[in-house]
């Protein structure tokens, strides 16, 4: 079996060096525009740290393909082959960047055979360092992480997030899955603005359930490896196996939470990843 330890080594130095320049960014005026629709947002250093992620591992594995969220903004085909795959988000939580709100990552997943194989989460306002290998467990900082293994919903923090799709209909869903497992009752339900620290939450048991439909496979893959080899589960929507191009997500401390989860959504449709064009109608 490879041993993409040397990858990943790779990838948590070049996560901290993207890091720092989110930081020094957050500092400067930031020239803001919008993507798919006016509240998904991407300023200059959006691009600037994914330039900076991909032509280092590109350099260093020619080889290797690469999936970043601003290279697929600009039309370049988003593709999950067999091939070893970087899957990379180059400031998560852009929206809470360009408020300087402190929830902001750089999230760099990698796939072999479409197996998610390690992932790398760096929380830019507090050096907080996610990582995991399969295999070989999950750490923040170098302290494992294990997930919450609560199985009574009725003591749950439940996460989730707003996709990119802000219309009436879409927002009637939203919040009616809200309103369901509000009244669970679950403990309550937070948003924080960035996927990929939301999901870092679930693995280090900080909350029991997310559940999102809207994000990308650039917001979940890092965040998968991670949560799994915490102890905790990350499923579709349906129940099923997770799709990373699926763009929705259930991830749990334990099955039987996800399962509830699972029970209580009413699915918005994004379409798909790898899609053509990309599905936000
Ligand atoms: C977004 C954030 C947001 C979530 C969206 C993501 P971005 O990522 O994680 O919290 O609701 O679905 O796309 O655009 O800031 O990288
Ligand atoms: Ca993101
Ligand atoms: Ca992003």
């Amino acid at each position: 079996m490879e041993d993409w330890s040397e990858c990943l080594d790779v990838a948590v130095q070049i996560a901290q060096r993207a890091g720092q320049v989110v930081q020094s960014a957050v500092k400067q005026e930031k020239r803001v525009s919008s993507k798919s629709t006016p509240t998904d947002l991407v300023t200059e250093a959006d691009h600037q740290v994914e330039e900076l992620i991909i032509s280092t591992l590109r350099e260093k594995y020619p080889s290797h393909r690469f999936i970043g969220e601003e290279s697929s903004a600009a039309g370049v085909k988003c593709e999950l082959t067999d091939s070893p795959t970087w899957i990379i988000d180059p400031i998560d939580g852009t929206c809470n960047f360009v408020h300087s709100f402190p929830m902001v990552a750089v999230s760099i997943g990698f796939a072999v055979r479409k197996e998610l194989e390690f992932g790398v989460i760096y929380h830019c306002f507090d050096g907080m360092l996610y990582t995991a290998r399969k295999g070989h467990g999950a750490f923040c900082n170098g302290v494992r992480l294990h997930v919450s293994k609560e199985k009574d919903v009725s003591k749950a923090l439940i996460l989730t997030e707003i996709g990119a799709k802000r219309d009436p209909a879409t927002l009637d869903i939203f919040l009616g899955n809200m309103k369901k497992l509000l009244s669970a009752p679950t403990h309550g339900v937070r948003i924080i603005g960035s996927s990929t620290l939301a999901l870092c939450h679930i693995a280090g048991g900080a909350a029991e359930a997310y559940y999102q439909y809207g994000l990308h496979c650039w917001d979940i893959a890092a965040a998968a490896v991670i949560i799994r080899e915490a102890g905790g589960c990350v499923i579709d929507t349906t129940g099923g196996p997770l799709d990373l191009m699926s763009r929705r997500v259930v991830a749990a401390g334990t099955r039987e939470i996800a399962d509830y989860v699972v029970k209580q959504l009413q699915p918005i449709n994004y379409g798909r990843d790898d899609s053509e064009p990309d599905a936000l109608a």
